[in-house]
C-alpha cells in the first residue's frame, strides 16, 4: 500500500468524475451563440455578465436527477469512488452552502442539497464520495482568479477567507468522511495560500486525499493533464482525468464520444503505468445522463463484472521491451494478465523472464494452453492459445500465474 493514498485509492484504480452545475442547463450555447471550447466554461467564453448567469439558478429544477442511480451505475461500471464538482469555476454551489447563497438549496427552485444526496446514495452503495472544488477560479467573485485576467485588482485572500476556506470548511464537517478533494486550475495562488488551504483541510478532516492541482507540489498525489496519460510507468500515485467525449460538463454538440473499447484500454494503460482512472460524465441539466455516456459505462461495466481483478489492486509494470498493437499488460502479485484486443487466435510474446504456473481465461478461468521455449536466436517466449471470442466481448483477459511476486521483462538483446 502507499503511503499517502490509502488502500480505497491504491486498490480501487477506477472512479467517476460528474461535472455539474448550472452550465449543464446552456447544454454549450447562449443566446444562440456556441462554445467551441468545454460546455464547462460558457460563462467564462461567451463572456456571459455575472447577473445574467446568475438567473440560470432559477431554472435550476433537475427532475431527472436521481443520485442513487448514479451512483449504482458507478458502482456497476466497476468504479469505487465518485467526484462531484460541488462547485466548479462558475462559482454555484451544488448543496447547501451558509457562506454564499448561490447554491442549489438557496437560489433554485429546486431547494436541495445534491452533496448531501451523492452522500447517501455513496454510503448505500459502499462507494467512496470525493468532491471537486474550484479553489482559486471563481467567476461569480471579483476577487478571485478568472483564467485571462491578471490579478490587479482583485484581492484573492480576500475571496479565500469569505468564500473559498468557509466552503471547504463546510464540504469537510457537514458530510461526513469525504475520501478526495479534486481542487483544480491553481492558477496564482501562492505557496503560502496553498499551504493555508491544505492545513485547513489536513485539520478538518486528516484522511481526506488532496488532489495534485491544488499546485505547489501539495497534493497527495499528481493530477495529469485532462484525458493525458503517461507513457510510462509512475512509481508514485497518479490520476488521470478523462471524459467520454470531449467536454466535461454537458455540450449538445458535442458528438466525439470514444467507443467503449478505447475507454477500456485507456484504463488498461493507465492501471498498467500505476494510475487511477477518472472517467466523467456530464449529465443535463435536468439531471439526466446522456445515452452514450450510460452505454459506455454500462458495457464498461460488464467488462468488470468478468474482469476486474485484473484493474483492482494492480500495479505499475514495468517497461515491455516491444511495442505490441494487439494487446497490453497488467499486473499484481503472482499474476500477469494479458489484454487481448484483436480477434487473434494466439498470443506470442518475446523476453518475459517468469515461469509461467498456469494460465487461464480470466473470465471463467478456462484453462488455456502455454508453451514456453527459448528461442534458436536466444530469447524466452510464450505461446498462448487463445479462446474463440464470446458474444459481446470486447477485450479478452487472460491470466497467467507466474512463480515470482513481479512480472520480469527482459530487455532487448543481440
Ligand atoms: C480543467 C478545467 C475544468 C475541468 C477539469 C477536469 O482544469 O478547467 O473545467 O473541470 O479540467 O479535469
Amino acid at each position: 500500500m502507499n503511503s499517502t493514498t490509502g488502500q480505497w485509492w491504491d486498490e480501487g484504480k477506477f472512479g467517476l468524475f460528474i461535472h455539474w452545475g448550472l452550465y449543464s442547463l446552456l447544454e454549450g450555447e447562449y443566446k444562440g451563440q456556441r462554445t467551441d471550447n468545454i460546455a464547462e466554461w460558457i460563462m467564462h467564453d461567451l463572456d456571459i455578465p455575472v447577473e445574467e448567469y446568475r438567473n440560470l439558478a432559477s431554472s435550476f429544477n433537475p427532475t431527472s436527477f436521481d443520485a442513487d442511480a448514479i451512483v449504482r451505475l458507478a458502482k456497476q461500471a466497476g468504479m469505487k469512488y465518485v467526484v462531484l464538482t460541488s462547485k466548479h469555476h462558475e462559482g454555484f454551489a451544488l448543496y447547501h452552502s451558509k457562506a454564499s447563497t448561490y447554491n442549489s438549496f438557496e437560489a433554485t427552485p429546486y431547494k436541495r442539497d445534491v452533496v448531501q444526496q451523492f452522500r447517501q446514495a455513496c454510503d448505500k452503495h459502499g462507494l467512496a464520495l470525493g468532491l471537486y472544488y474550484s479553489q482559486a477560479q471563481d467567476w461569480d467573485d471579483p476577487d478571485a482568479c478568472r483564467d485571462g485576467y491578471s490579478e490587479e485588482g482583485r484581492d484573492f485572500s480576500s475571496y479565500l477567507a469569505r468564500k473559498c476556506i468557509p466552503q471547504i470548511t463546510e464540504l469537510l464537517t457537514e458530510y461526513g468522511p469525504i475520501a478526495l478533494l479534486w481542487l483544480d486550475t491553481p492558477m496564482y495562488m501562492t505557496f503560502e495560500q496553498a499551504k493555508q488551504l491544505q492545513t485547513v483541510i489536513r485539520g478538518l478532516q486528516p484522511d481526506c486525499l488532496i488532489s495534485g492541482r491544488i499546485g505547489h507540489g501539495l497534493g497527495d498525489y499528481m493530477t495529469t493533464g485532462d484525458n493525458f496519460i503517461p507513457s510510462v510507468a509512475y512509481h508514485r500515485p497518479f490520476e488521470v482525468p478523462a471524459t467520454i467525449n470531449s467536454t466535461w460538463g454537458y455540450n449538445k454538440s458535442d458528438t466525439n464520444w470514444k467507443s467503449t473499447a478505447k475507454i477500456l484500454r485507456s484504463l488498461v494503460k493507465v492501471v498498467s503505468r500505476g494510475g487511477n482512472y477518472l472517467l466523467n460524465i456530464g449529465p443535463r441539466g435536468d439531471g439526466s445522463i446522456p445515452k452514450e455516456s450510460l452505454t459506455v459505462l454500462k458495457e464498461v461495466g460488464s467488462f468488470m463484472e468478468k474482469n476486474a481483478q485484473s484493474i483492482y489492486g494492480t500495479k505499475a509494470l514495468p517497461l515491455y521491451p516491444y511495442d505490441i498493437e494487439w494487446g497490453y499488460f497488467t499486473a499484481k502479485k503472482g499474476k500477469l494478465f494479458i489484454h487481448i484486443f484483436e480477434n487473434k487466435e494466439e498470443a506470442y510474446l518475446l523476453n518475459i523472464a517468469n515461469k509461467p504456473l498456469r494460465c487461464y481465461r480470466l473470465s471463467d478461468g478456462l484453462p488455456l494452453s502455454l508453451k514456453e521455449r527459448t528461442t534458436c536466436e536466444g530469447d524466452s517466449s510464450w505461446l498462448i492459445r487463445l479462446p474463440p471470442r464470446e458474444e459481446g466481448e470486447i477485450d479478452q483477459v487472460i491470466c497467467v500465474e507466474i512463480e515470482e511476486d513481479d512480472v520480469v521483462f527482459e530487455p532487448i538483446t543481440g
